[in-house]
């Protein structure tokens, strides 16, 4: 995920679910009437979904969204696209699980706000292995009775994908540390639960937390070609020279686990040339309650 210019090309996928969780939630959120509220973004990536979907749902009395990425291509990339958004919507550059959040730049522009009001994050936390840290580092960004709504993958085919380029010896050494950069809740029998307990653990009241199974149509087998090399977190390791064999591979290994998951959920047979990507996605709003 160091292609901002391709990722935003070909992240149609995760803009449906996206706009599909926008619609349906961002109106249970509280807004207040006085205060202008701050907002932040986290994992914006190229900052299309965060100027494009996110900025027109909030109410027009929120005076700052702040997306952030641990990328500072994704950052640059953001900040330039949308500069005629700025100072109303800004970009800046740290890593959501950072050990002293308080010293980066996230930390400080919060102590600036004196705290967010609203967090959002889509499709970045399960790209963090330490999801205990990034949690605690969300509640402590927001302030006392802010509230996030936070979309992640459960598992997804695509992971299974990169796991199993692990066992072709000729990408063995380059995908060595696949278990790592995979959804955190890939192998769990209880998503929810398992989020649910991080959630509790970093001290959020929960008020919803829920799995849904997520079917999307690719138009073209290129375009999910495109998805995911934008997505894959070895290419930029790749040597050059190999990086057409290594783009071949993964995508045999991801035609056959997406045909996989077709033929178990809807008893359909291996079809080479399936187009449909299913996958599981944990959507949570949860509170930082206030203190009595
Ligand atoms: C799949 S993209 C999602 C981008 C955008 N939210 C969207 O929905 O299209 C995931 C983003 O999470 C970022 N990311 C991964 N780990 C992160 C971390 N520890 N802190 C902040 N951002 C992170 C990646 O750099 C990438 O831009």
């Amino acid at each position: 995920m160091h292609q901002p210019a391709l990722y935003s090309r070909s992240n149609d996928m995760q803009r449906e679910s996206v706009s599909r969780v926008l619609r349906e939630w961002a109106g249970r959120l509280r807004w207040s009437r006085e205060e202008q509220e701050a907002v932040l973004d986290v994992g914006c990536g190229p900052g299309d979904v965060t100027a494009q979907l996110l900025l027109p749902r909030l109410p027009s009395s929120v005076r700052v969204l702040v997306g952030h990425d641990v990328s500072e291509e994704m950052v640059r990339h953001a900040a330039a696209a949308h500069a005629a958004l700025a100072p109303r919507l800004r970009f800046l550059c740290t890593d959501i699980a950072a050990r002293d959040l308080p010293a980066t730049p996230l930390g400080a522009c919060a102590q600036q706000l004196q705290g967010f009001h609203k967090v959002f994050s889509f499709f970045t936390l399960n790209w963090v292995l330490d999801q205990r840290t990034a949690l605690c580092n969300i509640f402590s960004l927001l302030r006392p009775g802010g509230e996030a709504l936070l979309v992640v993958v459960a598992n997804s085919p695509l992971h299974d994908a990169f796991l199993a380029l692990q066992k072709h010896p000729r990408w063995a050494s380059y995908t060595h540390d696949a278990i790592s950069l995979i959804a955190p809740y890939h192998y769990s029998s209880d998503p929810i639960n398992d989020f649910s307990a991080v959630l509790q653990e970093a001290d959020f009241h929960i008020h919803s937390c829920r799995l849904e199974r997520v079917s999307y149509n690719f138009p073209s087998m290129q375009e999910i070609s495109n998805a995911a090399i934008s997505l894959n977190p070895f290419l930029k390791r790749i040597p050059e020279e190999l990086k057409t064999k290594f783009i071949e591979d993964s995508m045999t290994e991801i035609q056959r686990e997406m045909s996989k998951v077709l033929s178990i959920n809807f008893n359909e047979t291996f079809e080479r040339n399936n187009k449909t990507l299913s996958y599981s996605l944990i959507s949570a709003h949860v509170e930082k309650i206030t203190s009595s």
